[in-house]
């Protein structure tokens, strides 16, 4: 599909899309007289007076001094403590008082103070955000504070186009922002722009590098640090921390050592040097992020050490640094038997990872994707989040549509991220704990050291390219904002979340967006994820997607691989039974009530069922379906609401060009037919495979190939 419009009459604007920060957004913000006050020689402080200069000089406002009268008084001050900051210090962590806000609106008047210059900017994109609604009204007096201290973008951005996974691995928008021509660009003014995008949603650090370190970007840890200096330096004017994913190998490949052992005092050695160097390089440096052992990728178990041996070593060089490791629990055997049944992928990262809860230095994040499996569209919520109390616990998303779409698919994913956030691994037991509140390191029975440090946070793999909208389908831009207002709240609703996007994104001159414009977007967008799901694997069994570049229906494409992606589906039945009764014993590794309500086919989640148990087709579903029959009506149903979603957009046609710009348009609609296309293959080779492999016909005897 070629990445720019294929319309002649279409005028491309050659600058990156304004995305969710259109002059538009900051209407009314900028008609205002805005004072900023706080240490002049704060890099990010400088940053809230550009954007308070930027916005009142599109509208009309004046960027004054704080007894000027202003309409918004934006403070920042290194010696505001809690209580200057409104908070209560003694019911407040380091978190609130470092990185959160206050807001006071008193007769009109707006007043925004915070500790830090980033959490400033953090408020006054707020108000932004805000809009008219800022200013009026009743009075307020709020707090409001990141819910994890660490809230990532990891970008799977090769330095060197890679022969197989190309410039970005699972990149659907372009090349990296970063990187070109073999190193880091000299144009770095997209980073900043990008970080600017960031700090308007509350993300506020960045991995740089794929996570399949490859010879080439292992240097970006040595030879390379001034150019990573350079991107820092980018990033940094709006409060966005640089991190790197760096090889277990590189003591070896870079250093020159025999060995990568973790316990060999020279690789220690090596690890400290190189850390100090990093952070000589980068004083605001955040840390180091590993994927070892996993899919090809060195690590501890080539010297018979384990994973806690692993990162405690990287922990140990960061330390006197204050950084941190991201230590991803993503470790499966990629090479396994298709005709061993006992070995299930599910297990791998618990079995792994469980047994070492507690060895984990203080200054270790165990980053653990969301599902057991491979962010599909669904699965179940991966164990190890209930597995280990006494580890520092990042979740891991995906926003990048690896398995949902590849950005040509519209796909709205946070009512997806919201059900992972909002999952209570011990039902209403442990006062009710969730995800969000293990990753915030308020799980049952965590320790002081994970409490206190806020627990490891959220990281999401970013869908951003070089792309004019960033991320090639432009509804896609949704995505990227929604995870960061959901790392700030992961509480927030995600059709509110899309509607605020909507009112940034499509903000017309005078900040106001067009009704029908909010409308047909949630038309296209609320139920976009349930959608893909309709009409691609069913009921959690996941994958059935193209080998290599996942884009696509291929049933049995995986099924006879040593991924450990299976379905096993014979002309009986299908599905993978995880039952500790007769199957892989995956769901033992559940605490009550989900290991016993996973085990019972009575109570097991219909979503999920065949995630959980291997079912003859003539199952009946608890919605009152056959599984074949829930096949069919799905696909049939799938492609039907994405019919809907392209006729909802293009009944904005009158308004191009206007409320909707013409390359927007033209890009949507143009996915929007790549999806429709794609949607149907998948309804006819799904439906035809079932029906093949069954022999049980459609009830409603529509067309089956
Ligand atoms: C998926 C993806 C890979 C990636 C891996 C990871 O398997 O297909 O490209 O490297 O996830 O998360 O490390």
């Amino acid at each position: 599909m070629p990445d720019e419009t294929t319309s002649s009459e279409i005028v491309v604007d050659p600058a990156p899309h304004a995305a969710w920060l259109p002059d538009g957004a900051l209407a009314a913000a900028g008609r205002r007289r805005v004072a900023v006050v706080g240490p002049p020689d704060d890099e990010v402080l400088v940053t809230v007076r550009r954007e308070a200069e930027r916005a009142t000089s599109a509208y009309g406002g004046a960027v004054v001094g704080p007894d000027d009268s202003p309409d918004i008084l934006l403070e920042a001050s290194s010696v505001l403590d809690s209580s200057s900051n409104g908070l209560n210090k003694d019911h407040v962590s380091t978190l609130d008082v470092e990185s959160g806000f206050r807001i006071v609106r008193d007769g009109g008047r707006v007043t925004v103070t915070a500790a830090t210059a980033t959490a400033l900017l953090h408020g006054w994109f707020h108000v932004v955000r805000l809009g008219e609604t800022a200013f009026t009204g009743p009075d307020v007096d709020e707090r409001h504070a990141p819910a994890f201290a660490l809230r990532v973008l990891d970008h799977w951005d090769n330095v060197d186009v890679h022969p197989v996974m190309g410039q970005v691995e699972r990149g659907y928008s372009g090349g990296s922002i970063f990187y070109a021509d073999g190193r880091v660009r000299d144009d770095l003014s997209r980073v900043t722009a990008y970080a600017r995008l960031l700090a308007a949603t509350g993300v506020d650090r960045v991995c740089i590098n794929n996570v399949n370190v490859h010879a080439r970007e292992a240097r970006l840890l040595t030879d390379d640090l001034p150019e990573v200096a350079r991107v820092a330096a980018a990033l940094r004017p709006y409060g966005v921390r640089t991190h790197l994913a760096v090889s277990f190998a590189a003591p070896m490949t870079l250093g020159g050592l025999t060995t990568s052992d973790p316990l060999d005092d020279d690789v220690r050695a090596w690890w400290r040097a190189a850390a100090d160097r990093v952070w000589a390089a980068v004083p605001d440096f955040g840390g180091f992020v590993v994927k070892a052992d996993s899919e090809g990728q060195p690590g501890p178990f080539a010297y018979g050490r384990d994973h806690a041996d692993g990162a405690n070593l990287l922990a140990e060089a960061v330390a006197p640094h204050d950084g941190v490791v991201h230590w991803r629990a993503f470790v499966y055997d990629h090479a396994q038997d298709w005709r061993d049944r006992s070995t299930d992928r599910a297990r791998a990262a618990y079995d792994h990872f469980a047994p070492l809860d507690g060895r984990f230095a203080d200054n270790v994040v165990v980053q653990v994707k969301h599902g057991p499996i491979d962010f599909q569209t669904r699965e179940a919520v991966s164990p190890v989040l209930a597995g280990m109390p006494a580890t520092r616990l990042a979740l891991e998303l995906q926003v990048t549509q690896e398995y949902t779409g590849q950005q040509r698919h519209a796909c709205y994913l946070a009512p997806w991220w919201s059900e992972n956030l909002g999952f209570r691994p011990w039902g209403e037991s442990a006062d009710g704990a969730a995800v969000r509140d293990v990753v915030a390191g308020r799980g049952p029975s965590a320790p002081a050291a994970v409490a206190d440090a806020g627990g490891g946070g959220i990281a999401a793999v970013s869908n951003v390219g070089d792309d004019r909208f960033w991320t090639g389908h432009p509804l896609a831009q949704a995505n990227l904002y929604a995870f960061g207002r959901l790392a700030w709240d992961p509480t927030l609703d995600p059709a509110a979340i899309l509607d605020e996007w909507v009112g940034l994104t499509f903000a017309g001159p005078d900040g106001g967006v067009e009704p029908r414009v909010r409308e047909a977007l949630h038309a296209v967008l609320d139920d976009s994820w349930r959608t893909y799901e309709s009409y691609t694997a069913p009921l959690g069994v996941g994958f059935m997607v193209r080998p290599g570049h996942h884009y696509g229906p291929d049933v049995d494409g995986y099924e006879y691989t040593p991924w450990g992606t299976y379905h096993f589906a014979d002309r009986d039945g299908i599905g993978v039974d995880r039952t500790r009764a007769t199957g892989t014993g995956f769901t033992g590794q559940y605490p009550a009530p989900w290991r016993d309500v996973y085990e019972d086919l009575a109570t097991c989640p219909d979503e999920l069922l065949l995630f959980f148990h291997h079912v003859p087709y003539t199952h009946v579903l608890r919605s009152g379906v056959t599984v074949v029959q829930h096949v069919y009506d799905t696909h049939f149903a799938g492609v039907e609401r994405v019919r809907e979603a392209v006729a909802a957009w293009e009944s904005l046609a009158d308004l191009v060009p206007g409320a909707l710009p013409p390359d927007v348009d033209a890009r949507v609609r143009e996915r929007l037919a790549e999806q429709l296309r794609s949607a149907v293959e998948w309804r006819d080779q799904l439906n035809t495979y079932f029906f093949r492999k069954s022999g049980i016909p459609d009830a409603h005897g529509r067309t089956i190939h």
